[in-house]
Parts: C-alpha cells; structure tokens; sequence
C-alpha cells in the first residue's frame, strides 16, 4: 500500500518552491530601532543587561545613525536618559531636552530616515512613574495625576514635534492620553504628524533590562494601576478600540513574543497598523543564550521576528533591527 504525497510536501521540495509559496515576508523595512541617548560627550557606554544597546552621547550619534541608513532600516525610535530629574519630568519638554536635541541632530542628517519620539515621563522623573503624582488628601498615599499628567504629555509631545519628530508614541498609558495628545498637536499646527499609541501595553516583567537601561524603575508601586494586566486580551481590544476613536493612526502590542495572540486579534479587529515591540528582555535573552552559545542567534531571531510578523504586526520595534537586517542581505 502506497500512499499519496500530499500537495503541500510537494510545495516544499525546493528552495524556489518554497519561497514562492511562502506566506510571510520579513524585510527591513518591517523594522523600527530604538536608541538611548545621553548628554555630554564622547559617551558610548554598553547598557550591561543589554549587550550591543548603548547610551549615546549626541557626538557619537552621528555614527550609529550612519550605520542605521546604511542597514536600510528606515526608522528609529528615541529615548533620552536625561541629566536632570525632578517630579514633574521636567526635562522631557523643555525645548532642548535630550530627546528634542537628538531628534534635531538626525533629522539634520538623515532627513529621510522617520524619527519617532517615545513620549512619556518615567525617565524624565525623580518618582520614575510615567506622569505626575498627588498626595491622596486622606490617605497621604502617593499616586499617579491622570489630568496633571496629561497636560505634561501634551507638552512633550509637542516639543517632539518642534524639534522634528515625525511620529508620536505616547507610552505613558494614562486614560485619554491619545485624545490629549492629539488635540495638542492639532493646536499647536501638527495636524499631519501621526500618533503611534502604546495602546496595548501590559504590565510586564519583559521591560526589567530597559529600566536599568533608562533609570526608570518607579521609586515607589509598580504600574499596575495604568498598564494592564498579561492576562486579559478582550480589555486590550477595549483599550485599542478607545485609541482608535481618540485618533491613534497606529496601535501597538508591547511586549510582543507573550502576546502574539494579542497582535492577531488586533489585527483582525482595527484596520490600523499594528505594531509589535519586541521589548528589552525578549532581546536580553536571546543575547546571553548567543552569548553561552547555547542557541543560534541569528536563526532564532530571524524565526521569532518572522513569528510576530505571521501573528499580524505590520512593523517591530526591535533592538535586534540592524542585525536582523545584515541578515536578511545575507551579510
Ligand atoms: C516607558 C517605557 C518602557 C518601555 C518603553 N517605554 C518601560 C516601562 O513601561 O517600564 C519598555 C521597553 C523595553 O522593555 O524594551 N514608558
Ligand atoms: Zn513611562
């Protein structure tokens, strides 16, 4: 008794077959970078959790920029750590904050690459939450200002946007942030300028290597009051759908590698780009397996990136972006 091959094994008998039935296609162009920049000079230091991310002086930007363009990635995404923190984040709207001077400089070299700016406060903090905080006038309990923290968001995003960002993406999580935002920027003349909105963000133990790397780790509670709980999906379509109606042009899932049922959902739902952040510790661990030589990094990221892109993101912000796109040339 013989049986019959099937038409999909068929399909796979060759290289060329393969790529011609092939369902998902990665390319750079799916791919955003973040980068961490720092004042001061001559400052390229290795974020320890975090092999190959760096903090970056503005004088020793130039080249990473240099190497982003010629990777053919066409995006990156700017955080600053900034020099001075005080409870209002002061620093993340004054018209030289450290993200508005980089976003100047890279713009001024790289016209053509899309500058994203990370609006939220927790960096720019001495408490380390992402807004202001009150006294609870009873209790004496410190906690997040939802109002008060608005109007500083609305702030930042706006010098993000006189300083040249082309996107906005607002992290922060308080309710009503992307209305907020959006009617500020509207005012101050950046109706065109779109909004890419945190607007799936959870509460996750994934983002430990990024607040090492950016200082941000709250001083006091945790974000559990604004960032939501990993074990919800119809409260994250609840979430993006609210984005939506407030004016998000895109929706984004974060982290992506836990959630990539969160990505397909959404993606079936909403008619925006999604998009997946493959945040700090999906990439920290990848690392200190390359690094044991435990696993084949490049392999592995190639098929975990192609992964979320099969779940429904349109685009990924990862610090995996210039590697991934060495590879996808074959370099
Ligand atoms: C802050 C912010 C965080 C990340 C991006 N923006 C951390 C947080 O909410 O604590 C995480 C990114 C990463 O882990 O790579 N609003
Ligand atoms: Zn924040």
């Amino acid at each position: 008794m013989t049986f019959p091959i099937t038409r999909h094994r068929r399909l796979r008998r060759s290289a060329g077959l393969r790529n011609m039935v092939r369902e998902t296609q990665l390319t750079v162009n799916d791919f955003i970078y973040p980068i961490f920049v720092t004042h001061g000079q001559n400052i390229k230091e290795e974020i320890p959790s975090m092999p190959g991310v760096y903090h970056l002086s503005l004088d020793l930007l130039k080249q990473e920029i240099d190497s982003v363009v010629a990777s053919g990635v066409q995006s990156v995404l700017l955080f600053g750590i900034p020099e001075h923190k005080d409870a209002e984040g002061t620093s993340a709207y004054e018209s030289d904050g450290i993200v508005q001077q980089a976003v100047r400089k890279v713009k001024s070299w790289a016209p053509e690459l899309v500058v994203i700016a990370d609006t939220c406060l927790c960096q720019f903090t001495d408490h380390g939450h992402c807004g202001a905080i009150v006294h609870h006038p009873s209790t004496g309990n410190a906690e997040v200002d939802n109002d008060q923290s608005l109007a500083l968001l609305v702030k930042t995003a706006v010098a993000q946007a006189e300083a040249g960002a082309d996107i906005i993406a607002p992290s922060n999580m308080m309710d009503g942030f992307v209305a907020a935002i959006r009617e500020g920027l509207d005012e101050a003349g950046f109706e065109m300028i779109p909004i890419m909105s945190y607007s799936v963000k959870y509460a996750s133990a994934y983002y430990g290597p990024f607040r090492d790397a950016a200082h941000s780790a709250p001083q006091f509670g945790d974000r559990k009051t604004y960032q939501m709980d990993p074990a919800n999906v119809r409260e994250a379509l609840r979430e993006a759908e609210s984005d939506v109606i407030e004016g998000a042009d895109m929706l984004m899932v974060k982290p992506a590698l836990a959630y990539l049922d969160v990505l397909r959902q959404l993606k079936e739902h909403f008619d925006l780009p999604v998009v997946a952040y493959n945040v700090s510790a999906e990439y920290s661990m990848v690392k200190a397996a390359a690094l044991n030589g435990w696993i084949d990094e490049k392999a592995i990221v190639l098929e975990t990136l192609t992964g979320m892109k099969r779940a429904g993101a349109d685009l990924i912000i990862t610090y995996h972006a210039l590697d991934a796109a060495r590879w996808l040339k074959g370099e």
